[in-house]
């Protein structure tokens, strides 16, 4: 019988990815299948996250649970992954010695090895290197079912927000050489796959290595004539316009992107683009110049608006979500009344936002920081209350349209439902049949709540 992985993922959608891609791997060397019930596994990962203490500390609590299930099944191989793995290395084993292996994000596509190599020389075995690109050239292909998929297009972090362990625990950026990038896609929409999410930590950071005699052959333009002798870089939006250009590919999203990074070329493919959706994820952190400053994020709040600006007269539907972080040291009561200001002046629709969390080795660790912990709170609060009700506003005024939504299953809550994405990134049920499921069909909107939409199916 075929052994079984249990994995639980912590953290981002990059982490998400490559526990899709853990499980590919030991299913591609050993034929391992995936269990969501933990007494069943033969192997049980963790794929950490550290960007905050919270998602640290769970690991730990976490670790102490699994030790038990161990116990009772002495074969169990125990895997840590991800930041934390990435960060503290072997301290996880001298923290908690009936570990196996512990893995970074750039080595996760060495597991199977390193199983092999715990069981062969009876030690725990830590691999948290970066081997660079490597970890794409040694993945199986994408394997898929559903009409929606990620496509990782580039790796690490080179911006070094004051704040952020990113860079330290995933590495600099790196990117997929462009053509892999194309025949992924090419092959996920010969699967069936209609929408595309582009991976990475800044996307459009993306300066994809290409071939220039190969592309020259298929009609190619150029975007940067710089480079290793016949071979140049293609930028995000050279990327976006050939995957747009793939039969098959109705919908395009990328994930995440930096404002610092979003060129005109970019913006321009808005206009040229209707498979980009006119929905996106642009990470601010905050309104306050002074602290954006402190931050190191390299732009101010007025080139950000500025952006949003150009994006909107092109696509004047655009529905925007963001990431803050409220309380960052020395953030006067002033500076978040900036940050609710940019909030009111740009209708921000949805946000991951989060109290700043001092972390081990970044820079803003060692700022002095005397904001009460309660002031933060009251002020991620209104920061959350106030986007939420922009939320409930915008999926209101949805009422009575028709939209594009791409099947993605069945409904949680009620089995004769299905449940699929708007372009804007709604959840939206609705009834009908399961035969179509990974495909897309227009549905009026008929109710709004909080977080979710209900329609009935127009056309099937
Ligand atoms: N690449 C993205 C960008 O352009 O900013 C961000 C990726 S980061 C891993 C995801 C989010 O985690 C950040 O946007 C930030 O809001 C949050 N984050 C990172 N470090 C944090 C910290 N020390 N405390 C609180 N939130 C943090
Ligand atoms: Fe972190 Fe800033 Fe990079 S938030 S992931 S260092 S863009």
């Amino acid at each position: 019988m075929s052994k079984k992985v249990f994995i639980k993922t912590f953290g981002c959608q990059m982490n998400e990815y490559d526990s899709t891609k853990m499980l590919d791997v030991l299913h591609a060397a050993d034929g391992v299948e995936q269990t969501t019930d933990i007494g069943q596994a033969d192997i049980v990962l963790l794929n950490t996250c550290s960007v905050r203490e919270k998602a640290q500390e769970k690991v730990f609590s976490d670790l102490g649970r699994i030790r038990e299930l161990k116990e009772l099944r002495p074969g169990m191989v125990i895997g840590v992954g991800g930041c934390v793995a990435s960060q503290e290395g072997s301290h996880i084993i001298k923290r908690a010695p009936y570990v196996d292996v512990v893995f970074g994000p750039q080595t996760l596509h060495r597991l199977p090895a390193l199983i092999n190599e715990r069981q062969r020389s009876g030690r725990p075995q830590v691999d948290i290197s970066f081997p660079e690109i490597e970890k794409f050239d040694h993945l199986p292909p994408a394997r898929r079912e559903g009409g929606s998929a990620f496509v990782s297009i580039m790796e690490g972090c080179s911006k070094y927000c004051s704040f952020c362990v990113v860079p330290y625990t995933r590495g600099e950026e790196v990117s997929r050489p462009f053509e892999d990038v194309l025949v992924e896609i090419a092959e996920l929409a010969q699967q069936g796959v209609k929408e595309i999410n582009l991976l990475g930590q800044n996307v459009n950071a993306y300066r994809g290595a290409f071939d220039k005699s190969a592309m020259k052959a298929v009609g190619a333009g150029s975007s940067n004539m710089a480079g290793e002798p016949g071979k140049d870089f293609a930028d995000f939006a050279m990327l976006l316009d050939y995957a747009a250009q793939i039969p098959g590919i109705e919908r395009l999203r990328f994930t995440t992107s930096h404002p610092r990074d979003f060129s005109q070329r970019l913006i321009d493919c808005y206009a040229r683009l209707p498979q980009l959706v006119s929905h996106l994820h642009l990470p601010v952190q905050a309104g306050s110049d002074r602290i954006l400053a402190a931050m190191k994020r390299g732009y101010s709040a007025l080139e950000y608006k500025s952006i949003i600006r150009k994006l909107r007269v092109i696509r004047p539907d655009l529905l925007l979500s963001s990431d803050f972080i409220v309380g960052f040291p020395g953030e006067t009561d002033a500076d978040f009344e900036q940050t609710m200001k940019l909030v009111d002046d740009l209708d921000f629709d949805a946000s991951y936002s989060f109290v700043y969390s001092p972390r081990p080795g970044t820079p803003a660790a060692s700022l002095a920081d005397d904001t009460p912990a309660s002031v933060k709170q009251a002020r991620l609060k209104r920061l959350q209350d106030d986007i939420g009700a922009r939320e409930r506003r915008n999926n209101l005024a949805m009422v009575g349209q028709v939209q594009r939504v791409l099947v993605e299953q069945v409904a949680r809550k009620d089995e004769r439902d299905l449940a699929g994405r708007t372009p804007y990134n709604r959840i939206v049920n609705f009834a009908g049949p399961v035969s179509l499921l990974g495909e897309m069909v227009e549905v009026r909107i008929t109710e709004a709540f909080a977080h979710s939409l209900r329609g009935e199916l127009v056309t099937p």
